[in-house]
């Protein structure tokens, strides 16, 4: 069970998400909706703590993962593995160390990296790839595949982290239609049979109630909707969005505006590899 309490977080004088309370039961399929701004990303940033609460809790599993620090908060980024808009694949390395890449959370020391991957984790990898039916881009470098197989590499990867909760800011809004079902039906095939729970930003509430089987609406920072796929009406997504953001609502041209904010803090250790090469 994920528990947020009370959570608000402010940047200056902007109030990005105000005092929002939220459970989530393991094994959930969540999808996250709202307008340019709403505090979607933030949400999920704060769960994983690429930013910190300015107020409140977050429980996983009864600890308060807000709280945790060194050791233990790598150890809840594993459990938690993030995916992006933009992929975050390193483009010149092969897709398989691509994937390998989601174990280094798993390794204390830049040594022990460097004494690369064994036989299991390498088997693991490629097995991951299987389940994502890329094993044959293995060797390729990452960038010169589509950006759908792209998000797949990046769901393999964080796979190898073992993860008990995958987080999504807007995994699909990059991609063109085909591309963007593989890889929802991707993260919902994981769901159904591993049980992680997947909280995913939507842009467009299309894609939500299709996949979803909780929807969270928000606005200006708080959360306006919680419903099913069903409840979700035209009068409650007038709500989230109000009436001049209908046409946003099912525009899948409209993408997020916050991917610059997106990218996450340079990883020592894989800056050390590349170093090496
Ligand atoms: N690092 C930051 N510094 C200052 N303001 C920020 C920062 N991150 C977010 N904000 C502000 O917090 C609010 C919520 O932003 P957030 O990125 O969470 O929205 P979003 O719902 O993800 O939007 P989008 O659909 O465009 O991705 C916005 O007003 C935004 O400008
Ligand atoms: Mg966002």
């Amino acid at each position: 069970m994920l528990k947020i309490e009370n959570v608000t977080r402010r940047f200056g004088n902007t109030i990005a998400i105000d005092n929002v309370n939220l459970e989530i039961p393991q094994g959930q399929m969540v999808g996250i909706i709202g307008r340019s701004g709403a505090g979607k990303s933030t949400l999920l940033r704060m769960i994983n703590r690429l930013i910190d609460p300015s107020e409140g809790s977050i429980l996983f599993e009864g600890t308060d993962v807000a709280k945790l620090r060194g050791s233990h908060l790598r150890n809840w980024q594993r459990d938690c593995a993030m995916i992006f808009q933009q992929f975050n694949l390193v483009p010149r390395l092969d897709v398989l160390t691509n994937v390998l890449l989601g174990r280094l959370n798993h390794r204390s020391t830049i040594k022990s990296f460097l004494g690369i991957f064994s036989r299991e984790e390498r088997a693991m990898a490629i097995a991951a790839l299987e389940r994502l039916d890329i094993a044959k881009t293995a060797l390729q470098r990452a960038g010169t595949l589509s950006g759908g197989q792209q998000q797949r590499v990046a769901i393999a990867r964080a796979l190898m982290q073992n993860p008990k909760v995958i987080l999504a800011d807007e995994p699909i809004a990059s991609l063109d239609p085909r591309n963007a079902q593989v890889v929802m039906e991707s993260l919902r095939d994981i769901n159904e049979r591993e049980g992680l729970t997947v909280v995913t930003n939507l842009h467009t509430l299309d894609t939500a109630r299709h996949f979803c089987e909780r929807i969270i609406g928000m606005q200006c920072g708080k959360i306006v909707f919680d419903g099913g796929p069903d409840d979700l009406t035209e009068l409650a997504a007038r709500r989230i969005y109000g009436a001049d953001g209908m046409k946003d609502a099912f525009s899948e041209a409209i993408t997020s505006t916050s991917i610059s904010r997106g990218t996450p803090k340079p990883i020592p250790e894989l800056e050390a590899i590349l170093a090496a090469r």
